[in-house]
């Protein structure tokens, strides 16, 4: 186990007054109908188990996507869900693909199940080109919108993907598509190969909760169940399956404050290209950019003087001088532009 290289999450400072835009969060609490459902849960049910199954969850997911139950998997956030998707679905012979610029724990689950993997380059503007992906495989994964790129790949290209890749599974990792991308998942019923998964953390304000989900065929959904049942047949407490159920319920909601997040990105972008940054286009929830004149540690590190923190990786090369930063409020937003305005001047 000592071989291991675990994932490393971005920081949760424990300070006040932080502008955190690190860790990709929704800067909006969740629903008020997930306040409510989460204190009724508060009660003496409790010492109950929780339903193993998630039915009525699996239900509301079904019924928020049009999709039948049988075809929803539920886990412990959309991490737990990926792990069960590499164990059960995406351990062969041949090595998995996913792109060289990518969410970095897939290569960590891969070294937890002893799964080959190839990563496959982006091309130089950071965008996956699915020709490169018509080879043997075990499997493909990706993330789309691509993390920690934001660029999408669109559904034209995912389903050119799946029509030359009947052979394996294909895991589209969708955590960010509710800001701006159009989901797999009504590919689903054509492609039986296809696994998409989602989670609450993102668009539905969440992350706290640990609720992510895989819709697909439900030959996929049972290889999933396996997994989880021979692991833990309780990963959802009452808690997480109340609060997603209405959660699940609120459409309403879940528009009005992704579109307002969506909304606000346009305009940090606007103001950050002012300032000489190139932004890779986003449909996610952070932008992907970075300064001619700055290396991106260095940024991150005078941001931080300022008590705003941002994401930045060392790793691979080609991707050090980028900051990746989640989109906030609008004041959030201005904070971080009038640090960089100083910062730069
Ligand atoms: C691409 C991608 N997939 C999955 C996740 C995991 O999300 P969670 O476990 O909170 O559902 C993240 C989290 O940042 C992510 O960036």
């Amino acid at each position: 186990m000592k071989a291991l290289t675990p994932y490393v999450p971005g920081e949760q400072p424990k300070l006040a007054n932080l502008v955190k835009l690190n860790t990709n969060e929704n800067p909006y609490g969740p629903s008020p109908r997930v306040i409510e459902a989460l204190r009724a849960e508060a009660a003496d049910s409790l010492r109950l188990y929780p339903d193993p199954n998630s039915d009525r969850l699996r239900d509301a997911i079904g019924v928020f996507h049009g999709v039948e139950a049988n075809q929803v998997f539920v886990g412990n956030g959309s991490d737990e869900v990926l792990a069960h998707a590499f164990q059960a679905l995406l351990k062969h012979d041949l090595p998995i693909l996913f792109p060289d610029v990518s969410y970095s724990f897939y290569p960590v689950y891969c070294g937890l199940y002893g799964i080959e993997y190839r990563e496959i380059p982006l091309t130089e503007s950071f965008e996956i080109r699915v020709e490169d992906y018509f080879i043997p495989n075990g499997g493909i994964i990706f993330p789309n919108p691509n993390a920690p790129t934001a660029r999408l790949l669109g559904l034209p290209e995912i389903e050119r993907l799946l029509e030359k890749n009947s052979e394996s599974v294909v895991v589209v990792d969708e955590a960010y598509v509710d800001f701006g991308g159009e989901s797999a998942i009504k590919l689903v019923a054509r492609f039986p190969q296809l696994l998409v998964v989602h989670t609450l953390s993102k668009s539905h304000s969440l992350a706290g909760l640990r609720v992510g989900y895989a819709i697909g065929q439900p030959e996929l959904i049972e290889a999933l169940n396996r997994v989880k049942d021979s692991f833990n047949s309780y990963p959802l407490d009452r808690f997480a399956q109340a609060g997603a159920i209405a959660c699940m319920q609120d459409h309403g909601y879940f528009d009005e404050t992704r579109h307002k997040v969506m909304a606000t990105r346009e305009r940090m972008v606007a103001e950050m290209s002012r300032l000489g940054f190139s932004v890779l286009p986003s449909s996610a929830n952070f932008i992907f950019a970075r300064h001619p004149a700055w290396e991106g540690e260095k940024l991150a590190a005078r941001l931080r003087e300022q008590s705003i923190i941002v994401r930045h990786f060392k790793k691979p090369v080609r991707i050090a001088p980028f900051l990746r930063i989640t989109i906030g409020t609008d004041a959030q937003c201005e904070a971080l532009i009038n640090a960089l305005k100083a910062i730069l001047s």
